[in-house]
């Protein structure tokens, strides 16, 4: 119990110094309460605004990947590098060690396997938030089939993440998915980005795409994006820089790092880019010196 005399007394009100302006750095998250916006603040780098998510939960639909062989042997050196890591929780628990001290954005739901050779269907409920929470998550990955036959299931299992993820301060991320049914086109990037920030996604993934700048425009939340299959490192590299350049808020990537010839030089160049200005040109450079 505090004492309750001989205490010095408070005189120090700093009067001369306004209170701190409560702005939040997240497009579209300043009216979110306290939880959310540090959960928040873990996946974004609140000084560049912007996260390097190093994503690896491919085994959920793809199984055993290349680079992913070996998650604990693969990831773990990896993980320094990235501001979150991004997985199901069955990777994370059995090959992350608990002191790996990164946000976790977790992988929340069941998809279509390859088998299905079908990536328009899936969005079933993979872990809910209860799980969430006991997996100290700093976010959930929600996947969305807009346009394609799961697509009243995905958005349904969105809406109910976002409800609870409101109730515990839980941020989702929204995912599009592109099935078979639907093109890369800016016109379909700008629609399912936007529903799935409609119907509450605090950040949103998608792929980079021609007029990438109107679908940043268009989404009211944070965009991060997919870096998708293994190109060359120099066209990885440029593709970051231009998603970065029009307004793309970070990556969430896997292959392009896990699958690269030399995967903590390329995750740190991918960090030159999303955290300190470099254009692809100085981050490929960056990568050699470091390969
Ligand atoms: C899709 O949601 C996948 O599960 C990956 O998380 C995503 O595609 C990012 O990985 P990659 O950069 O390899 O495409």
């Amino acid at each position: 119990m505090a004492d309750s005399i001989r205490n010095k007394v408070a005189k120090d009100y700093h009067l001369e110094i306004a209170p701190p302006k409560q702005d939040f750095f997240a497009k579209g998250l300043g009216h979110g309460d306290w939880g959310m916006k540090n959960r928040l603040s873990r996946l974004f780098n609140p000084k560049s605004g912007n996260t390097v998510m190093l994503a690896f939960d491919h085994g959920y639909i793809m199984g055993s990947t290349s680079g992913l062989e070996r998650i604990d042997v693969t990831i773990t050196p990896l993980a320094e590098y990235a501001d979150v890591l991004m997985a199901t929780r069955g990777a994370i628990r059995s090959c992350i060690s608990p002191t790996v001290n990164k946000p976790i954005c977790l992988r929340a739901t069941h998809d279509a396997s390859v088998l299905k050779n079908d990536m328009s269907v899936g969005g079933g409920c993979g872990a809910d938030m209860e799980a969430a929470l006991r997996m100290n998550a700093s976010a959930v990955a929600i996947q969305c089939f807009v346009g394609g036959a799961g697509e009243s299931e995905s958005l349904e299992t969105l809406c109910r993440a976002v409800d609870a993820g409101e109730r515990y301060g839980m941020p989702v991320l929204g995912v599009t998915a592109v099935g078979k049914e639907m093109e890369r086109t800016t016109q379909y990037f700008l629609l399912a980005t936007r529903i799935l920030a409609e119907l509450g996604a605090s950040f949103v993934k998608t792929y980079y795409c021609e007029g990438f700048e109107k679908v940043v425009a268009a989404c009211p939340v944070p965009i991060v994006i997919a870096g998708g299959k293994k190109l060359p490192e120099k066209d990885a590299l440029t593709m970051a820089y231009k998603a970065i350049s029009d307004g793309a808020k970070g990556v969430d990537m896997g292959r392009n790092i896990f699958q690269s010839e030399h995967p903590t030089a390329m995750c740190q160049a991918v960090a030159k880019i999303v955290h300190e200005g470099y254009n692809d040109q100085q981050a490929y450079e960056y990568y050699q010196e470091l390969a």
